[in-house]
């Protein structure tokens, strides 16, 4: 079901833009490749970044934002370390950037690639951040040469995924999980 309606916020008047923060000043505080992703609904200004280090409290934060479970800070470290690609959305600030958007993949590089992880925080969803937030995961794993990109989507935002093109695994048929006791 779309939450297109009266309250979305691509509903409201447009944001006047904020001026684009300068160039050297994104990668040295967002890290190499780090650029600035605009919102026509926000007078913030916002940044991708694959190599600024996550606060692993505030990146908690963010997730249990969007209503999932607590899981243990050394198991979420290591995970994240362990993945093949990690990506932030900041809210710049020039002391305290904060973190309203995540996504992670993990895979061999090669041949497939699973995406994990990808929350907008509440305050900003709406905005089409999360199309931006999947576009550039997407785009990122597909230089690295991977041709297989799966998901594992809630029943909820199974439409989110289908507008950006992603196909339904076909009759549910082909899927099996393992959960240690
Ligand atoms: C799902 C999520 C990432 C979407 O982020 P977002 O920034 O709000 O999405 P966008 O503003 O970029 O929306 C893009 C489009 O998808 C639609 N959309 C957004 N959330 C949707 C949902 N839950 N179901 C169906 N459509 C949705 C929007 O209406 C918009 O449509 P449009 O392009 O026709 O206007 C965000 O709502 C979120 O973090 N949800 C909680 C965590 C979660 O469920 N993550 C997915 C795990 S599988």
């Amino acid at each position: 079901m779309k939450i297109k309606g009266p309250l979305h916020k691509s509903n409201f008047e447009r944001a006047s833009k904020p001026a684009p923060l300068n160039f050297e000043l994104i990668e040295s505080m967002y890290g190499e490749g780090s650029f600035e992703c605009f919102s026509d609904h926000s007078e913030e200004n916002f940044v991708f970044s694959q190599s600024r280090p996550f606060d692993l409290i505030e990146l908690e934060q963010l997730l249990q934002a969007v209503g999932w479970s607590r899981r243990p800070f050394r198991r979420v470290r290591k995970a994240i370390d362990n993945s093949l690609l990690k990506v932030g959305l900041w809210r710049h600030d020039p002391k305290f950037p904060r973190l309203i958007g995540f996504a992670r993949c993990t895979g061999d590089g090669i041949l497939e690639a699973t995406v994990w992880d990808v929350a907008i925080s509440p305050t900003y969803q709406g905005y089409g951040f999360g199309r931006k937030l999947m576009s550039y995961v997407v785009k990122s794993i597909k230089d690295m040469g991977v041709k297989k990109i799966v998901l594992f989507a809630d029943p909820g935002v199974i439409d989110f995924y289908k507008s950006q093109g992603w196909d339904l695994e076909p009759k549910g048929k082909r899927c099996a999980f393992w959960y240690a006791s």
